[in-house]
């Protein structure tokens, strides 16, 4: 059996991800693997052609195609991204249609989720048969008991393609809006008072409604304004994953990057992100613009932000992109608001917009950002707990960061609690305490309140 694997670590051979494909390869020798460095050889890819069709040469001849990447900001790399969006500029679909594919990532699991059905999105719109997702922690591979799924896992695929079994599609074709969006004449303003706005587009003009709608939404703040194309900064490539910034924040890049970041987005009171639909994400040029924010490593570099995220095409028929959007807001301590042109007629979109920019800046003003929801909360525990043990060393800023903002927060740290629980759960052991505790547990769970509501 012909296995191809897609590598999405820009990290080429020298990658996490690899590993666990080297595994692989040593339980089943009987396949026969070619690994593709996408990621890591993606200029190549881009500029040359003989690259391209030997690749897709390859892709075509296997019998099962193996996505392998490392999770980056909660689905793949810019890099891994940008030969996705090839495939599809290149309408070399036909390459990859009928073919099973798999998908297997390293991460720390914070949004893994959000990587594979993208993945697996991606596997249906190019007519591929996907057969699941292999999402391990880091070092997993360490473990025999992990090892064992690994394995168990690798030879369920082989079985699945030798049977030629059925698989079932789960992503719909993308419809995209009809509407040709015309701002009205009239046009509302919204005094920015003291607050900073800046916003982001990659329009590069083959969206004329994600110009109109930055345009629209551009002439609505009176104040400090300033738009900026991603495409007009000189960033020399996506993050590598070198991760040699972790441990005072700089970056081994030297472009605009940082310093765009450091002078424009965070003084900044409300960023406004817009860009269209590429595939199932935005493009990839706004992917690298994620991952080169990695240089703050796992710091919240825009904590108190509004965000408006302004998106043409079909943003609402894949919930899984809103998602990494909103939790990457969550995560970074923003507030994401969002507008599409997913609606039924022009005036529709000028009031969005118009209020949209209203409610970023009444947002900024009274500094309202929504409490966490469980992407923050969870999210927060898995860095914590990482920050603090397993990646302190590579990661020596995120450390004194979180020390410095009291974030390891571990619940033994909770002495009260725990001074209560060691007096309270023996009692709980007697019976007649136990039936008077439980009987009346609603309200102990409302008493903490009262003192708050009497004095309020
Ligand atoms: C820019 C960047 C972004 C990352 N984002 C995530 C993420 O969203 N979720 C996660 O669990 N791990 C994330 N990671 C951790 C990597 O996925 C992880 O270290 C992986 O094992 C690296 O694999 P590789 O060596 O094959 O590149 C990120 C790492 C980098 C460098």
């Amino acid at each position: 059996m012909e296995i191809v694997v897609l590598n999405g670590s820009p990290k080429g051979d020298v990658s996490v991800t690899m590993q666990y494909i080297a595994y692989i390869r040593k339980k089943f020798p009987d396949q026969t693997y070619t690994i593709l460095n996408v990621a890591a050889d993606i200029k190549k890819i881009e500029r040359d052609t003989a690259t391209w069709n030997k690749m897709l040469e390859t892709i075509r001849s296997a019998d099962l195609v193996l996505w392998a990447f490392p999770l980056y900001y909660l689905v793949v790399s810019s890099q891994y991204k940008r030969f996705i969006e090839l495939i599809f500029e290149r309408k070399a679909q036909d390459a990859f249609a009928g073919t099973y594919s798999a998908s297997l990532s390293t991460s720390i699991h914070f949004f893994d989720q959000t990587a594979h059905a993208y993945i697996q999105a991606i596997s249906d719109d190019l007519g591929m048969k996907y057969l699941g997702f292999y999402s391990a922690e880091m070092r997993d591979l360490l473990k025999e008991e992990e090892r064992q799924r690994l394995e168990k896992f690798t030879s369920l695929l082989i079985s699945a393609v030798r049977e030629k079994i059925a698989v079932q599609q789960e992503n719909a074709p993308l419809v995209w809006p009809v509407l040709a969006y015309v701002p009205g004449t009239q046009q509302k303003t919204t005094r920015t008072s003291t607050k900073k706005v800046v916003m982001l587009t990659d329009s590069d003009g083959s969206s004329p409604n994600l110009s109109a709608m930055t345009d629209r939404l551009f002439r609505n703040f009176a104040g400090s304004v300033e738009i900026i194309n991603l495409h007009d900064l000189k960033v020399k490539g996506g993050c590598l994953g070198c991760c040699q910034c972790g441990y005072d924040n700089t970056c081994v890049y030297t472009d605009d990057y940082i310093d765009f970041y450091k002078n424009k987005l965070m003084p900044a009171d409300i960023i406004i992100m817009a860009g269209s639909v590429h595939d199932r994400y935005l493009s990839s040029t706004w992917k690298q613009f994620f991952d080169r924010s990695f240089f703050k490593g796992h710091v919240p570099g825009l904590k108190g932000k509004q965000i408006g995220f302004v998106i043409a095409g079909p943003f609402h028929q894949i919930p899984n992109l809103r998602e990494a959007l909103a939790a990457w807001a969550d995560n970074g301590g923003c507030y994401a608001q969002f507008v599409t042109d997913e609606v039924s007629g022009s005036q529709e979109l000028d009031a969005l917009l118009d209020t949209l920019a209203a409610r970023l800046v009444e947002c900024a003003e009274k500094g309202y950002i929504p409490p966490h929801t469980f992407y923050a909360v969870g999210g927060h525990k898995i860095f914590r707990d990482n920050i603090y043990a397993g990646m302190r060393l590579p990661f020596q800023a995120d450390y004194r960061y979180f020390r410095e903002h009291g974030m390891f927060d571990f619940p033994q740290a909770d002495l009260k609690t725990r001074c209560f629980n060691a007096i309270l759960i023996p009692l709980t052991k007697i019976p007649g305490f136990r039936k008077k505790v439980f009987a009346d547990i609603k309200h102990h769970m409302i008493r903490p309140f009262e003192s708050v509501l009497r004095n309020a």
